[in-house]
């Protein structure tokens, strides 16, 4: 048997969840879809998994676009799980979308509710000492099940927040272009190049030693967070602002978006930047190798 579970993370919960999972399975690797999908094709895998958290009540866009280009073998066991933090929304129909038009389908979907990351936003919440235990007892669960080849329903969307979604959410995702725009680099910055390293999307590049921003962020979080100077702020000032209104948006999240320096981060306790850099991990073998 041969299993691939490609996985997109900002903050290390889908990648906590991806490395469990592969830990149930055997000769199964783990591969970020932060790579080229045509370097990690899944033509000849048995099993073919797919994780990622939930953004803006959906699935997000660079792992769309990261499935859209995947090659899959249409006759896998196929596996989904969202982790989102309240709203799970689309999240997983997205998936199947594609999937169809890859004349294939989720065998087994599930979601993890798991601790939510957006620090330019709010706080992480709930507490991860009162989540993650919650989050990692699911995950057990849901590795059994995947295990034992289980077939499960993915979790669909309600229709109370289909209709929201299209009316809040989507012109806020049209907004997506200008999402790094408001993020600034303090004096504080040593130039390590860590942030640059840990980004799912390949959007920061080191200009004479200054992180600078190319216009695909997802806002996943990843530099914010592994910043080991806290150095990466978020601050929409007269000019962003008179963009985002200009587009159209003056929506909620945009009005409260911001990054105090006092605010706290979080990060899955099980994964470290060091793990975020990595683009596939043998995870079984290497999990062998720590125990010896
Ligand atoms: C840009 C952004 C948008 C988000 N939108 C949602 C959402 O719509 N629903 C939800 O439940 N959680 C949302 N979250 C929270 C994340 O889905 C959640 O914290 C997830 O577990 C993070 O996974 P990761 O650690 O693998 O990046 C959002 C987070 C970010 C950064
Ligand atoms: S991780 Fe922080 S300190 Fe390192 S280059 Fe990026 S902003 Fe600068
Ligand atoms: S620039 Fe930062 S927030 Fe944006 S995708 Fe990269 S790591 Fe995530």
């Amino acid at each position: 048997m041969k299993g691939r579970i490609y996985y997109f993370t900002g903050t290390g919960n889908s990648m906590r969840a991806a490395r469990v999972i592969a830990g149930s399975l055997e000769n199964t690797e783990i591969v970020s879809m932060r790579t080229d999908p045509r370097d990690y094709p899944a033509t000849d895998c048995d099993v073919v998994g797919f994780i990622y958290p939930v953004y803006h009540w959906t699935m997000p866009a660079p792992a769309v676009k990261f499935v859209e280009d995947l090659d899959i073998n249409p006759k896998a066991y196929i596996f989904a799980v969202a982790m989102p933090s309240f709203i799970c929304g689309y999240a997983c129909e997205k998936l199947a979308e594609i999937l169809k038009k890859k004349n294939t389908s989720i065998d087994y979907g599930n979601m993890v509710y798991s601790v939510a990351n957006y620090a330019i936003v709010y706080p992480p919440f709930p507490p991860a000492k009162l989540r993650v235990p919650k989050t990692e007892r699911k995950l057990g669960i849901i590795a059994r099940e995947i295990a034992g080849f289980t077939k499960r329903e993915y979790p669909r969307e309600n229709r109370f927040i289909k209709k929201k979604r299209e009316r809040v959410m989507t012109p806020y995702l049209e907004l997506q272009k200008y999402a790094d725009n408001p993020f600034t680099i303090s004096e504080e910055c040593i130039s390590c190049g860590l942030c640059s390293r840990v980004c799912p999307c390949k959007n920061i590049k080191l200009m004479d030693g200054i992180p600078t921003f190319m216009h695909h962020c997802a806002n996943c979080m990843a530099c914010v967070v592994s910043c080991p100077k806290r150095a990466i702020g978020y601050e929409i000032t007269g000019g962003d602002r008179k963009l985002l209104d200009a587009s159209g948006s003056k929506t909620f999240l945009v009005k409260i978006m911001g990054l105090p320096k006092k605010r706290k981060l979080y990060m899955n306790p099980y994964i470290t930047a060091t793990d975020l850099t990595k683009d596939s991990e043998q995870w079984q073998k290497e999990a062998k190798q720590e125990k010896k």
